[in-house]
Formats: structure tokens, sequence, C-alpha cells
């Protein structure tokens, strides 16, 4: 089944990060408002398998460092398309240290296939709910090197603007920050080496 995709660029994602992380905050997560109207004029059970419907993305055209948002179960999912500076990062020594769960040993935070280094099937891909795993903000993301706000050890990745957690660039939670853990890899499969489906898992 083709669902509905919507694809946002970074830059449109950054014009409507407020409004999604106060959604979030609230406890509505993402779009809320948008997919409800749409789903109350449908029958109970077709809302009911829109709602949980899986998501195709098509990555043909997302180039290296480059990262889209799309929606799965009303919640943004980040699939980033990781250049080789950044899958370099990921496996430093002086960044791992920084880590809480380096490597993926809470078992709860993805699926089995992505408990690697990388948290992913393909490491050039990453794909992660963009939901922070302490109250549910939306993080940013912060891709550059040791920017000035974020300091010298700053290795790239995800800054939580509501309560400063921090993650790499393979949504791997750093220490002594209030999020207690990685963030959350969905259930996904590559359909093709283009298309990536949300929400379903190679022989499930
Ligand atoms: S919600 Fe992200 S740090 Fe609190």
């Amino acid at each position: 089944m083709v669902e509905e995709t919507l694809n946002i660029t970074a830059e449109q994602m950054q014009r409507r990060r407020f409004v999604i992380t106060a959604t979030a905050a609230m406890g509505v997560i993402g779009t809320g408002g948008i997919v409800v109207p749409f789903l109350a004029s449908m029958s109970p059970s077709m809302a009911a398998r829109s709602a949980g419907a899986p998501v195709q993305v098509d990555i043909s055209r997302l180039q290296a460092g480059e990262q889209i948002t799309i929606l799965w179960r009303s919640q943004p999912v980040w699939v980033l398309r990781r250049n080789e500076t950044i899958l370099q990062k990921l496996k430093e020594e002086n960044v791992r240290k920084l880590l809480l769960d380096p490597d993926s040993d809470v078992v709860s935070q993805q699926p089995d296939y992505a408990q690697n280094e990388f948290r992913a099937i393909n490491s050039e891909y990453l794909v992660v709910i963009a939901i922070c795993t302490h109250l549910g903000c939306v993080p940013t993301y912060r891709p550059e090197l040791a920017p000035e706000d974020l300091g010298a050890a700053w290795p790239g990745g995800y800054f939580c603007p509501c309560h400063g957690s921090r993650f790499d660039l393979a949504g791997r939670v750093f220490k002594r920050v209030p999020a207690p853990t990685n963030l959350v890899i969905p259930p996904y499969q590559f359909l093709t080496d283009t298309l990536i489906e949300v929400g379903t898992s190679k022989n499930a």
C-alpha cells in the first residue's frame, strides 16, 4: 500500500519546529491537527488502518548530509543520509565515551536489525523517530562540528531545546542529560535501494 508521505526539507522543518515542539509538549505529537480532521471523515476501521499504516519514503534524491522528515503514526521520523565524515565520527572512541548507551544495549529502543554501531540496516541511512526520550519535544538537527553554542566536543547530532538533551547522529543519547535512553528506531525495511518503508520489517 502506498500511503500518504510528507517529505519536508530541513529548512521547512526549521520553520515548523516551534509549532511541532509546542504540540509535542502538550502530549499531542506532530501533526495531530492535520491528521485528526482527515481521520474524522473516515469510518473507525478505515481511520485505524490509516493511522497505523506504513509509510514509504523515496530517498533517491536525498544527498549526503541531508535529512528529510516524514510522518508515521502521527510522529515525525527523520531519514538522514550520512556522509563518510559522520560515519567516522560515530565510531570514534572520543565520541563513544560521551554516550550513555553507545552499543544500543537498551533493546526497547531499536529493532534487533538496528542494534549495531550505526543503529541502521544500511549504515548510510539513519531512520529514527524525532521525539526526545525525555518528555517528547522534537530535537533540532545540528550536524556541524564543534559549534560555539554546543562546545568543542560536539560531534554533530541532535539537540533538544526543551531541556538540553543531546544525541549523536545515530540517535544515541549523551551522558548527563535529562533523556534516559537513545532515540527510538522504528521498524523499517528497504523495499528497493531507494525506497524505504517505515512501519514494517522484513520477514515480519
Ligand atoms: S524533552 Fe528533550 S530534553 Fe526534555
